[in-house]
């Protein structure tokens, strides 16, 4: 263990409907920055959750008939069984329905009051109860949500507003100064231009219906859900009641969010947090969009990524790995069963799972299921050697930095280096040729090459990795590895005796789609 903190969220998801595949990228991608901390020894907070209050979530409940905490109870579960079908290995899981989430909720608008940052007024105009989200007319196209393309509705109540104004200066200032605080640089920049473009104080309660969180100092308002919804990544650590946990992991490292809510990420949360002298995350780190082809999800036109049925197809692990690969972090990406059908194939199918069925086979075939001893290499065992020196630098960089496709880029290019190094090698002439300690050398320093593998891309596919961990019968667990002690060459032990083998990635015949 480092002494080393991190505290990684993902945005909490509304709980109007079912979960669809965009929402499985963004905490796929938490995920994986979650278990590569892990390994580099950092203790480690992942959270994420469900946003179940506001406007949109109680008419969908009124719509099913539910009364609204019974539906939020449903759907909440159902987004904490997608998160375990989908390997998530979150440390904790935030219902801004809970009691521990309120409190804090409530606390946080007195402090607001106390410090002068809120004042009671009268809100008239726009409101898209979709993004839930306050529009001035100016911002409408065609007179619909800009973002979402719905119908939106004329909202006229009492509201307490936040003093946004008065924190403009300093939040674009902190925005300018520290590079890192909203990533990718095209957010940045458009956060910094709605910045420049003047912003108006914001309603930060309402009081047209119910289901929110009540403020204690004027029953009549509810919390407007995004700041509802924003104080869960300090809520859940206990800030403001003396919690541990906030004491260790706050600010936290990571924000990942969709590039959709950026505004609220990068202008409102700092500026609240400001008001309440809380300290800012770190980054806000900002995703692109999946699409379906070329096409923008959307339930109500029948254009939907269901998570399960593509997993069920091609393996959870294998569509962590599409998602990772296929998409440049920061920028929109494209899901087809086609685009999975050749990566699946290409990736993971041809590239490595033939290169672990080779591999293990030989080891079966020549040394009775034990991994041999190596002797002093060659020139080619040193390229080998060297190519994975030269991928786990850049393996190394990438990861630290979301630049997920990269460092798999630079895993892949080992695989090929690994495949490479049997054809040049021709471990089954050795054999014939009585090479024996040659052969040895040369099954080892694979066997090893399998080994640095699955640790690499542990944190993309932790299960099937896991499999091969077991494959090459290597007995501590793989999740207990360290990086980047662990991923020195030559340290998998001569003897281990290797696992029952199958094929880890059986190709796809197209035909059977
Ligand atoms: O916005 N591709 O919730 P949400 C990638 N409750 N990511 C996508 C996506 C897509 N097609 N569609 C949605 C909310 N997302 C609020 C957040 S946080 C304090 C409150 C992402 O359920 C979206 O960008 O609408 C967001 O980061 C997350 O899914 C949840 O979206
Ligand atoms: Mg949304």
């Amino acid at each position: 263990m480092t002494d080393k903190n991190f505290y990684v969220t993902t945005a909490i998801y509304y709980v109007n409907e079912k979960l669809h595949l965009g929402h499985v990228y963004e905490f796929v991608l938490a995920d994986t920055l979650a278990r590569y901390h892990r390994l580099l020894g950092e203790n480690v907070f992942f959270l994420t959750g469900t946003d179940e209050h506001g406007q949109k979530v109680e008419r969908a409940a009124l719509s099913c008939g539910k009364k609204p905490q019974k539906y939020v109870d449903y759907m909440s579960g159902e987004v904490v069984k997608l998160l375990e079908y989908f390997h998530i290995s979150n440390d904790d899981f935030l219902r801004t329905t809970q009691k521990r989430h309120k409190k804090i909720v409530q606390k946080f608008f007195e402090i607001l009051l106390e410090k002068g940052d809120i004042y009671k007024g009268k809100y008239k105009g726009w409101y898209c109860v979709f993004e839930e989200n306050f529009l001035t007319e100016f911002q409408l196209i065609d007179g619909k949500c800009p973002e979402c393309g719905r119908d939106v509705e004329i909202v006229e109540e009492e509201n307490y507003f936040f003093k946004l104004s008065k924190y403009l200066d300093k939040v674009l200032e902190h925005i300018e100064k520290n590079l890192d605080f909203v990533i990718p640089e095209t957010r940045r920049n458009e956060v910094v231009s709605l910045i420049k473009q003047g912003l108006k104080d914001v309603s930060i309660s309402r009081t047209t219906f119910e289901w929110g969180v009540s403020l204690t100092f004027d029953k009549k308002h509810v919390s407007y859900v995004w700041v509802d919804a924003l104080l869960n990544y300090i809520s859940a650590l206990g800030a403001l009641t003396g919690g541990e946990k906030f004491k260790i992991f706050w600010p936290a490292d990571y924000h990942i969010i969709g590039k959709d809510i950026i505004k609220f990420h990068a202008i409102i949360w700092p500026a609240l947090l400001m008001s309440a002298g809380i300290e800012l995350p770190k980054t806000v780190a900002a995703h692109g969009f999946l699409l379906k082809g070329e096409e923008k999800l959307s339930k109500s036109k029948g254009i939907v990524l269901d998570p399960y049925e593509i997993a069920g197809r091609y393996g959870v692990d294998p569509v962590r790995y599409f998602l990772l690969k296929e998409i440049v972090f920061g920028n929109d990406g494209t899901y087809t069963d086609e685009l999975m059908v050749n990566r699946f194939n290409s990736d993971l199918s041809n590239d490595i799972g033939n290169l672990v069925s080779r591999v293990l086979v030989m080891v079966k075939k020549y040394f009775g299921e034990e991994i041999p001893e190596k002797d002093k290499p060659h020139e080619l065992d040193l390229q080998l050697q060297k190519s994975w020196e030269v991928c786990l630098d850049d393996y190394l960089k990438n990861m630290s930095d979301l630049k997920f496709r990269k460092s798999l880029v630079s895993i892949w290019s080992f695989v090929a280096s690994a495949n490479w190094y049997v054809d040049k090698t021709e471990p089954w002439f050795l054999e014939k040729k009585g090479n024996i300690s040659k052969l040895k050398t040369v099954i080892y320093n694979l066997c090893e090459g399998l080994r640095l593998l699955a640790i690499v891309t542990y944190p993309i596919m932790p299960v099937d990795m896991e499999k091969l961990w077991v494959q090459l019968g290597i007995k501590e667990k793989i999740s207990s590895c360290k990086i980047p002690q662990d991923l020195k060459w030559g340290l998998l032990k001569p003897g281990t005796k290797i696992g029952k083998i199958y094929p880890l990635f059986p190709r796809i015949e197209k035909q059977k789609l």
